[in-house]
């Protein structure tokens, strides 16, 4: 019984250290904003995220986040640009898709699926790429977020379409779209943080000076 109790107190205990430290948690967040390695490492693929942004953007020297934004966007771009020039029509893609499939419709039909997708995503990424005009980040954030995750589901309907196909076809498929979606994931991550983050600073200052609402 007395162990039991003890149990109780202690789930108590960290019940209430874990609500006092969430903002702290946060806080500790919003901390790694401000350089490429530390960024990355909240991204789903931080190696990717990593080697596609460090080579304009010093590592560890602090960069305001909107560049590190700015950065990622546009690898991102040039790669669905490159991925929608494999997947075009009759190029070395589609020849080594369809030669590997008995049956060439369904192979063609996806192919043809994702270019229309692809030229999706392209227009969404691009939309996430120019629409920060400086205004407010809060409200671009908000749209970049939901053309980023219209782009992440344009590649994975494009990558879904070959499910019936074989697992040969299926992996040469993925593989071609693999960069496209992690860096397009990994661009939706690092708006969602800065996002995040702004929102809070912001919160944050309308609390201690709350004259300064507008
Ligand atoms: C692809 O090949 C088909 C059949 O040979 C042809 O009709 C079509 O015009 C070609 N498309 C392009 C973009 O070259
Ligand atoms: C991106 O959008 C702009 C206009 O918003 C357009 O001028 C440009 O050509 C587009 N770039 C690509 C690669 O689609
Ligand atoms: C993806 O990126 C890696 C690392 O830059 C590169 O080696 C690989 O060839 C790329 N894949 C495609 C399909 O472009």
């Amino acid at each position: 019984m007395a162990y039991y109790n003890g149990n109780l107190t202690f789930l108590l205990l960290i019940t209430i250290l874990f609500c006092v430290t969430a903002t702290e948690d946060e806080r500790a967040e919003c901390s790694k904003i401000n350089s490429v390695e530390e960024i990355c490492t909240l991204t789903m693929f931080p190696n990717s995220c990593y080697n596609s942004l460090v080579m304009n953007l010093a590592p560890n020297v602090p960069t305001r986040p909107e560049i590190i934004y700015m950065k990622s966007v546009r690898v991102a771009m040039a790669e669905v640009s490159r991925t929608t020039h494999d997947f075009s029509e009759n190029g070395t893609l589609q020849k080594l898709v369809v030669g590997k499939s008995k049956d060439k419709e369904p192979a063609l039909s996806a192919m043809g699926i994702c270019r229309e997708l692809l030229s999706l995503a392209m227009d969404n990424v691009n939309k996430s790429s120019s629409s920060n005009d400086g205004s407010s980040f809060e409200k671009s954030y908000d749209h970049i977020r939901s053309w980023l995750s219209a782009a992440a589901t344009d590649l994975q309907t494009c990558e879904d379409g070959f499910e019936d196909l074989s697992k040969e076809v299926r992996n040469i498929a993925a593989v071609k779209l693999k960069n496209s979606t992690e860096y397009t994931s990994n661009t939706l991550a690092i708006a969602t943080e800065i996002g995040k983050c702004k929102k809070a600073t912001r919160e944050h200052l309308q609390t201690a000076n709350p004259n300064a609402r507008k």
